[in-house]
């Protein structure tokens, strides 16, 4: 499924879609260059998801797990950054496997393109590209 996102609010009520959706063991992708806007996706998730705490781009952190309080089947969401990692062996020494399809736990990477040999094979892939103007966003999932 293909959407236009003209800004933020935009983002914010696609990746709202998303996350009512979700049941738990999700892992998923999120594809797109610098400042395509993958945090803000997940910080939208996260809210969507019942999270209060300040979700902040993982880069220097690489993952960071959050609390979900009071959802039916999630309670973990685990939101990671690929981008300084070389290789998926890394992924690996932080702890990720640990969680990765656990059935309550949500899994969001962004970079997902760089470490795609340990994701499972199930996982969804969500692309966001620029549009023509400056706040337009293409966003594929
Ligand atoms: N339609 C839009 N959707 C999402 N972000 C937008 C949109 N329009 C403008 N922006 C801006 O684009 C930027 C996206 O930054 P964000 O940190 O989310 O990108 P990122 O893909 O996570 O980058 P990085 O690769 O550095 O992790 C923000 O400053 C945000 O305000
Ligand atoms: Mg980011």
């Amino acid at each position: 499924m293909m959407r236009i996102s003209k800004n933020l609010t935009e983002t914010g009520q696609i990746a709202t879609e998303v996350a009512v959706n979700l049941k738990g063991g999700e892992v998923i992708g999120l594809v797109g260059e610098l400042g395509a806007g993958k945090t803000t996706f997940v910080q939208a998730l996260a809210d969507s998801l019942g999270i209060k705490e300040k979700v902040a781009s993982p880069t220097f952190v690489l993952m960071k797990v959050y609390s979900v309080i009071g959802h039916q089947s999630i309670s973990k969401l685990v939101h990671v950054d690929a981008y300084r990692l070389r290789d998926a062996e890394e992924l690996k020494n932080i702890g990720l496997l640990d969680y990765l399809g656990q059935p309550d736990t949500v899994t969001v990477i962004e970079w997902a393109n760089q470490v795609k040999d340990i994701l499972p094979p199930d996982s969804r892939m969500i692309t966001i590209s620029p549009g023509e103007g400056e706040n337009d966003r293409t966003i594929d999932f």
